[in-house]
């Protein structure tokens, strides 16, 4: 029951010991194919409840409770976990009448041991790369990625290499990859271009690339829905809403749920939404025009993360909008913004590529795509902590071109009785 790597685009196969990440007949990307005929036999909803007792590795991993449908045929210790998953899925009713939308529930990602759902995949992807005997891994990365690799080669003794923009990277982001002890460059160029660069250099020194153009990274990641749907009972919701950047959720979503179908474990497919930054929005604008063609953009959005002009996986995308009947959206870094300030006043809080997913749930229900009947899963992909100038300078009014909707005004005040009464009870005499 081997699972192996075949191409989506000529159905070329190779197998999975092999370093791959496209096809060398027509360039097409790889998909890790499990042997789904004989998995029906093996998964069920009560394998996967039981396993929510584990207290000890693979099974207490939000990633490798599902390991029949991740990567089937490892022993537990060839497999790195944290273990990473196990994300909170709030019911937001207070956003949802926000939004316009029936019932909204948020699966943050950001609760992950670094902090965004990278972790879900790289565990993944660490663990194919020590099958393979790599010794090194590395990223280009807008930060998130390189957090996260950072980390995971650090639990399975590889040698973590992180390429990033010399600008305009999150600090949070870029502290963690520092603190994990990655070999770590900056590299005046955008992600498009590290990303290129990364790929090249790699095959040269015989290094193992982790981006989400490794079908392995993708194969963790699918494990954002098994787990947020068997929250909710095994219960499908309508829409599952998420950002789109690099689109590697976005292509894994689809063959999670795909998958699911096909293995009876869900009876019925929701439809899934991606949501693009306007600056950032090459997927909108091929899904607009029916994928005659697809065009590279320089990005440009306040939603670092997502600042990505050429996404590697757009074609699984597309795949992921055929398979669910999926819509893609577009939000402004204004929308983002306040639908990040208005996550962030409930006390759940994200950074603000996340908020795309509220702020893009917000804009189709307006326009009636969603209904006010439907129910919706947003994931929130980061934490609050990753993009701390964004929030603090959204609160400030300071952010260049945007304002401040709902802002959280930080007060100054000298250690005086008087004067923070004044702050405290502003209508109020003050006591002398
Ligand atoms: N949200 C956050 C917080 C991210 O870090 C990313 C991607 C996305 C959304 C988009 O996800 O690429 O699967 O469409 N960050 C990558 C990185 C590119 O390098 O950290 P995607």
């Amino acid at each position: 029951m081997q699972s192996i790597l075949q191409c989506m685009d000529c159905d070329r196969q190779y197998p999975v010991d092999q370093v791959a990440y496209t096809c060398i007949t027509c360039g097409g990307l790889l998909d890790v194919q499990h042997d789904l005929h004989s998995l029906r036999q093996t998964v069920s909803h009560e394998l996967f409840d039981r396993r929510l007792a584990s207290l000890g590795p693979p099974h207490n991993s939000g990633v490798w409770r599902y390991r029949e449908l991740i990567y089937p045929d490892l022993a537990d210790d060839q497999i790195f976990t944290r273990p990473e998953g196990n994300t909170n899925l709030y019911p937001s009713p207070k956003l949802a009448a926000w939004a316009g939308l029936g019932r909204l529930w948020l699966k943050h990602e950001g609760e992950n041991p670094t902090g965004s759902f990278k972790d879900r995949g790289m565990t993944g992807g660490v663990t194919q790369a020590r099958l393979l005997g790599m010794q090194r891994v590395a990223c280009a990365s807008t930060g998130n990625t390189s957090a996260s690799l950072a980390s995971y080669a650090a639990l399975a003794g590889l040698e973590g290499i992180v390429f990033f923009e010399n600008r305009e990277i999150a600090l949070g982001k870029l502290a963690q990859a520092i603190a994990y002890g990655a070999t770590c460059i900056q590299v005046s160029a955008d992600f498009d271009r590290n990303l290129e660069l990364v790929r090249s250099i790699s095959e040269e020194l015989g290094i193992y690339v982790l981006n989400s153009v490794n079908p392995f990274r993708l194969e963790g990641q699918k494990s954002i829905l098994f787990e947020a749907i068997q929250q909710l009972g095994w219960q499908v919701p309508d829409w599952i809403v998420c950002p789109g950047g690099n689109l590697g959720n976005s292509a894994a979503f689809g063959k999670a749920l795909h998958e699911l179908l096909e293995l009876g474990l869900i009876d019925r497919v929701p439809r899934v939404a991606i949501i693009q930054a306007e600056g950032a929005n090459p997927l909108y604008r091929a899904w607009r025009k029916g994928f005659d063609d697809f065009e590279a953009l320089q990005a440009n959005t306040i939603a670092t993360a997502i600042k990505i002009g050429n996404p590697v996986n757009w074609k699984k995308a597309a795949r992921t909008l055929h398979w669910t009947e999926g819509v893609v959206e577009v939000v402004s870094d204004q929308e983002i913004m306040d639908a990040k300030a208005r996550i962030d006043a409930q006390g759940i809080g994200c950074e603000p590529a996340s908020a795309c997913s509220l702020a893009g749930a917000r804009k189709l229900a307006k326009a009636g795509v969603i209904g006010p009947d439907e129910s919706v899963v947003g994931i929130l992909t980061g934490n609050v902590l990753k993009d701390p100038d964004a929030t603090i300078n959204y609160h400030r009014n300071t952010l260049p071109g945007l304002r401040a909707s709902w802002p959280n005004h930080l007060h100054q005040a000298e250690p005086s009785i008087a004067e923070i009464s004044r702050i405290l009870q502003p209508d109020e005499p003050v006591p002398v």
